[in-house]
This record gives C-alpha cells, sequence and structure tokens, in this order.
C-alpha cells in the first residue's frame, strides 16, 4: 500500500510484550532482541526479527532503540485530571483528604482557562512516563473533560473519561443535580464518544456524593450508552464505608447500592475494593467488573493492602492504576513497585512479568480494548514506549548484576519511572520527544 499522506517507518529494539497473561500461560511472553514494528499510519503493520521486518525495505526510516526496551505504552485506568496540585497533601486518610484539599482545588476548574492549561500540564506528564491511554475522572465541571479531550485529540491519544458526578455531601460550587449531571454527561457522549480516539465514562464519584435520584440517572445512562465505561469508587476507607451505609440503610453492603442502579456490568471499573467480604468478590465476578488497584494511593491515604489473590480468585480483571492524586506518581513502573510491595506484605507478590503485563495488555483486558492497544500485533495502534533499563547510575549501577530478562525488568521496575521512558509512541508518532 502507497499513497498520499502514507507515514511510514520502523521501530527497532529489544521488542517485549504479551499475547495473553504470563499468570495463566507460558508462552504469553514475546520477546525479540533484535525487533521491528513497521509502522503504517499509526498502526503496526508488521512484528518480528529486525533481519525479517526490515527485509529489502531500501529508503525505510527506522529509529533505533536498542539496547533499549520496547513495549506497549503504558496504560493508567483510574487517574483524576483535577488532582494535579493535590498530590502529596499532606496528613489526611480519604474523607478529610477530599474535604480540605480535593473538594478545595478542584472548584479551580470552574475556569476554562484553569481546565485548558491543567490539560496540557496531564496530557504531557502521561507522555513523559510513557502513558498513552487513560481512564480519568474530571471535575464536576464539564469543561474539565472538555479541556483533556481537546489536550488528548490534540496529540491523537486513545483517552477515556467522564465528568464527576456529585449532587450531595460536597461543596455547593461542586455540585450538580440529578438532571444536569445527567445532561451534561450526554452532552459530552454525544460529541466526543467515539470521535477519533475518545471515549467516555459515566463517572458518579461516590456513593456519598450522589444521591438515589443520581445514581438512577447514571443507571439511564448506562443502559443508554452501554460501550461507555462506568467508573466509580467502592471500598476504599472504613469510614467510607460506614458513611455509604448510613446514607443507604437498605444496602446490605457498599457494591448493592452500585448494583441497586445498574452500574456494575463488565464495562465498570471499580476504584480501590480494599475492605471487600467474599460475597462482594463473587458479586464482581459474576458480573465481570473490574476493581482498580492504586497501590501508590493506597498506602499515602492508609487506606489498606489490596487482595488481588482474591480478586484473582473471584475470576475478575484486576487493572493497575495511579489514582493521582490520591497516588503520588504518574509513573506506572514506579506505581507496579508499589504493588509489589503492597502484595508483599499480603503474602502474595508480583511478579516482574506480571507486573509488565498489567501495566500494558492487561489493563487493555481490563478496559475492553484490547483489541486495538496493550500488544504489538498486526493492525494494533503503535502506542509503544521505549524504556531505558540503565537510566540512572543506581539503575545502570544494578543492572551489571541483571543475567536474564526477568531481572532487568523487574529492576527497570522497582527503580525507573519517567527517566526511564526514552520515547513515546502515540499512534506512531514519537510524542515524548516532541514535549516542549
Ligand atoms: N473517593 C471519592 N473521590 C475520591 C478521589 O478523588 N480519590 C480517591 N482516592 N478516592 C475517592
Ligand atoms: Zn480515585
Amino acid at each position: 500500500m502507497t499513497g498520499q499522506g502514507m507515514t511510514r517507518f520502523a521501530i527497532r529494539g529489544r521488542l517485549l510484550w504479551f499475547d495473553a497473561d504470563p499468570e495463566t500461560d507460558a508462552r504469553a511472553r514475546r520477546f525479540i532482541e533484535d525487533g521491528a514494528l513497521l509502522v503504517e499510519n499509526g498502526r503496526i503493520a508488521a512484528v518480528g526479527e529486525a533481519a525479517d521486518v526490515l527485509a529489502g525495505a531500501t529508503g525505510l526510516r527506522i529509529v533505533d532503540h536498542r539496547p533499549h526496551l520496547v513495549t506497549p505504552g503504558f496504560i493508567d485506568p483510574h487517574i483524576h485530571v483535577p488532582q494535579t496540585q493535590v498530590v502529596a497533601s499532606y496528613g489526611t486518610q480519604l474523607l478529610d483528604w477530599l474535604n480540605r484539599y480535593t473538594f478545595v482545588e478542584e472548584q479551580r476548574f470552574a475556569d476554562p482557562e484553569h481546565c485548558a492549561r491543567n490539560a496540557r500540564f496531564f496530557l504531557d506528564e502521561l507522555i513523559r512516563n510513557g502513558t498513552t491511554t487513560a481512564l480519568a475522572y474530571g471535575s464536576v465541571h464539564p469543561q474539565s473533560v472538555e479541556a483533556y479531550f481537546v489536550e488528548a485529540e490534540k496529540r491523537g491519544a486513545r483517552m477515556l473519561g467522564g465528568k464527576a458526578m456529585m449532587d450531595r455531601n460536597a461543596p455547593e460550587a461542586l455540585r450538580d443535580t440529578a438532571e444536569r449531571g445527567y445532561r451534561e454527561t450526554k452532552d459530552l457522549i454525544q460529541r466526543w464518544h467515539g470521535r477519533g480516539r475518545i471515549g467516555c465514562a459515566i463517572t458518579p464519584r461516590f456513593a456519598i456524593t450522589s444521591t438515589e435520584a443520581q445514581l438512577e440517572a447514571c443507571g439511564a445512562l448506562a443502559a443508554e450508552h452501554p460501550d461507555c465505561h462506568v467508573q466509580t469508587h467502592m471500598n476504599e476507607n472504613r469510614s467510607e464505608i460506614e458513611t455509604v451505609l448510613s446514607l443507604f440503610p437498605d444496602a446490605k453492603d457498599y457494591l448493592a447500592v452500585y448494583e441497586r442502579f445498574g452500574l456494575v456490568s463488565d464495562n465498570t471499573v471499580l476504584g480501590h475494593c480494599i475492605h471487600m467480604s467474599e460475597s462482594q468478590w463473587a458479586r464482581m465476578g459474576a458480573a465481570n467488573a473490574v476493581p482498580a488497584f492504586c497501590p501508590t494511593s493506597n498506602l499515602f491515604l492508609g487506606s489498606g493492602l489490596f487482595d488481588r489473590r482474591a480478586a484473582r480468585e473471584a475470576g475478575l480483571r484486576v487493572a493497575l492504576a495511579t489514582d493521582i492524586g490520591g497516588g503520588t506518581s504518574y509513573s506506572m513502573l514506579a506505581t507496579a513497585a508499589e504493588a509489589y510491595k503492597v502484595l508483599q506484605m499480603n503474602g502474595q507478590g508480583l511478579s516482574p512479568l506480571a507486573a509488565l503485563y498489567a501495566m500494558t495488555r492487561g489493563n487493555a483486558v481490563a478496559l475492553g480494548l484490547d483489541d486495538r492497544i496493550g500488544s504489538f500485533f498486526v493492525g494494533a495502534e503503535c502506542d509503544a514506549v521505549a524504556l531505558d533499563s540503565r537510566a540512572t547510575p543506581a539503575m545502570a549501577r544494578r543492572m551489571e548484576r541483571a543475567g536474564t530478562l526477568e531481572e532487568e525488568v523487574f529492576a527497570l521496575i522497582m527503580l525507573g519511572d519517567d527517566r526511564a521512558v526514552v520515547e513515546t509512541y502515540v499512534m506512531g508518532e514519537a510524542s515524548k520527544s516532541a514535549l516542549a
């Protein structure tokens, strides 16, 4: 295929990706020491040994990343756009943290100029960290999501999100109503959902800040738009859970609140899921809903230790996410490192390949996007990162003793962050090196 406007080039490097879950399929890991991706119009046209992919390709532009690893772009399935200046706020747990810091900061997003500046920073920072897809919360203001989508579209990035719906237990300036939340979300869906790579998510913040009427409106939106994600928070903090059960005295547990309004399906991502009962795991499993494990946030806010084993035994797809600004790092590498430590505290651990899988194909599967992103296959959208395992003196020093690929990946995850990201490709565009 040749034609006008056709762009074609190759990325050469130590290719590493997954075709399946390495914890259940021993052949899931794919590694090519001298590999190449042929990229045509942002999509992968061929993947394999460089000698094969590049054979006979005279005049083809080749970006050679060797000796760096090249993996699929990272996916962050739970993050808050308006919390870039909430990160690292001292001294509180969830409910006080929301009231003292977050609900103050999010009021600034009434101003579209502020939304635009913040969205530019946000997208830059994701790309700097190798994150090419996110499922994000805006503030209650639709303009916060509008600005995020505008920036994502400019960069050609596959980004999802929704305006937070909240109609009680928040400052007046951050409250919508059941009707207004419905209308503003509907409007975003009609204008943005499926436009290029943008996707909309129905986003009731959590059960404390939505009335029954609002959750019902969310359920109506979910029924009207089954291909939109639903995202909210659940079972993060003990005081939160007590408050929810007092606001919904008829609900047998937290999950039952969301179930009652038709908000728990295979397109639902529930942030945190720390304080869970067997019944809630089983019902989430039956619904094939997705828990989002946010280790830096869970440690920072003192929320608790996620039980990944219980989630997997219930058959769930577990997402791994930063939860900026309860979380403290934009880096999915740093996030996976903290996941490993949380799971160590639970006696579970996380293998290096399972961690890398989680950040890439695992999160793509969790979001139902594995037919487009998260892996290297012909026809996939070419979102990729080049990673330098020796990016800092400490990493280079450690790498002198790394004998296997698994050891290298583990050291990269434990010690790496944005400094290890040499380049981020968004739909085939070199995007990190293009940052101002
Ligand atoms: N629960 C409700 N809102 C939030 C939020 O912004 N961050 C976290 N971590 N939990 C929440
Ligand atoms: Zn969150």
